[in-house]
């Protein structure tokens, strides 16, 4: 099977420079070993270049080791990983995450929840950068609230926030805010975790589209420009989840898709707190 470059074309610019790929492979809940080893490796040679973990996941080792040996070079692809904020210090959870993942930076860390409140890791987050082990920072899970505080208190911008995001958690009062900060929001679990694929409006626009409810998903944010990282441990899975970037929805789809919203458009990064 030959790689398509198509995946790695379409880049979201974010507020420092940096350039995120719009298509990433999320490996939450993917055990560190051979399983996460194979979907990291499969997915870079099949054309993705954009890998997110986090130091919650567990799994960087096999993370790293599926980059090296996929071959790709390592300036090729954009790394993501994420600090746990049970921890303390996130620069020196960054330095252990380096280790881990086997590179000298990563592309973008971001503090994986506001535990313990919004503001007290970003000036760890800020040295962090500063010290090289990343080039762009960022945070998740972040209400509008949340991100405001980090802004007032901060030198520096959140580059992302990366919340639950699809059609059935359409946070468009967040997407805005977001937008007018200058934030790229970044969409996890676009597939819902799977429970989305088998919801009847999204199986009819897959049969009126001839594609699969997966790609309709992922079609929907990239379609507006949102970054989405579908997680799958199947090449190909892995494989259908990268052909997002050559057919469109059209207006009545995207309207269609966009009233599945159980959220009334909020302004909240998450229905339940889990911290
Ligand atoms: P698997 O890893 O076994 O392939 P999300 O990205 O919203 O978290 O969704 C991930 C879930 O959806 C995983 O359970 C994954 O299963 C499944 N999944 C990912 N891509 C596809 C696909 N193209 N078709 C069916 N299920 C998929």
């Amino acid at each position: 099977m030959t790689a398509d470059p198509a995946a790695d074309r379409h880049v979201r610019p974010l507020a420092d420079g940096n350039q995120l790929p719009l298509l990433g492979l999320g490996v939450w809940q993917v055990p560190n070993g051979p399983e996460c080893v194979n979907a990291v490796r499969w997915a870079l040679e099949l054309g993705y270049r954009h890998i997110d973990t986090a130091q919650a996941y567990g799994n960087e080792e096999s993370v790293g080791q599926g980059i090296r040996e996929s071959g790709v070079p390592r300036e090729e692809i954009f790394l993501t990983t994420k600090f746990f904020p049970r921890h303390q210090d996130p620069a020196a959870e960054a330095q252990r995450s380096l280790r881990r993942l086997g590179v000298d930076q990563v592309d973008l860390y971001i503090v994986h929840w506001p535990q313990g409140g919004p503001i007290w890791a970003w000036p760890g987050m800020e040295q962090a950068r500063e010290l090289g082990y990343t080039r762009s920072i960022g945070v998740s899970n972040f209400d509008v609230d949340e991100l405001e505080q980090v802004i007032s208190a901060g030198s520096v911008v959140p580059a992302v926030n990366q919340v639950q995001f699809n059609p059935f958690v359409y946070r468009r009062a967040l997407l805005d805010a977001c937008e007018q900060r200058g934030i790229v929001l970044e969409a996890y679990s676009p597939l819902g975790t799977g429970r989305h694929l088998g919801n009847p409006t999204v199986n009819q626009i897959a049969e009126a589209t001839g594609r699969t409810p997966a790609q309709v998903l992922l079609r929907w944010c990239v379609q507006r420009n949102i970054p989405v990282i579908p997680k799958s441990t199947h090449r190909e899975r892995i494989d259908e989840n990268r052909r997002i970037f050559d057919f469109t929805l059209s207006d009545d789809e995207m309207t269609a898709l966009d009233g599945l919203d159980r959220t009334h458009g909020t302004a909240q990064a998450q229905e339940r707190k889990w911290w």
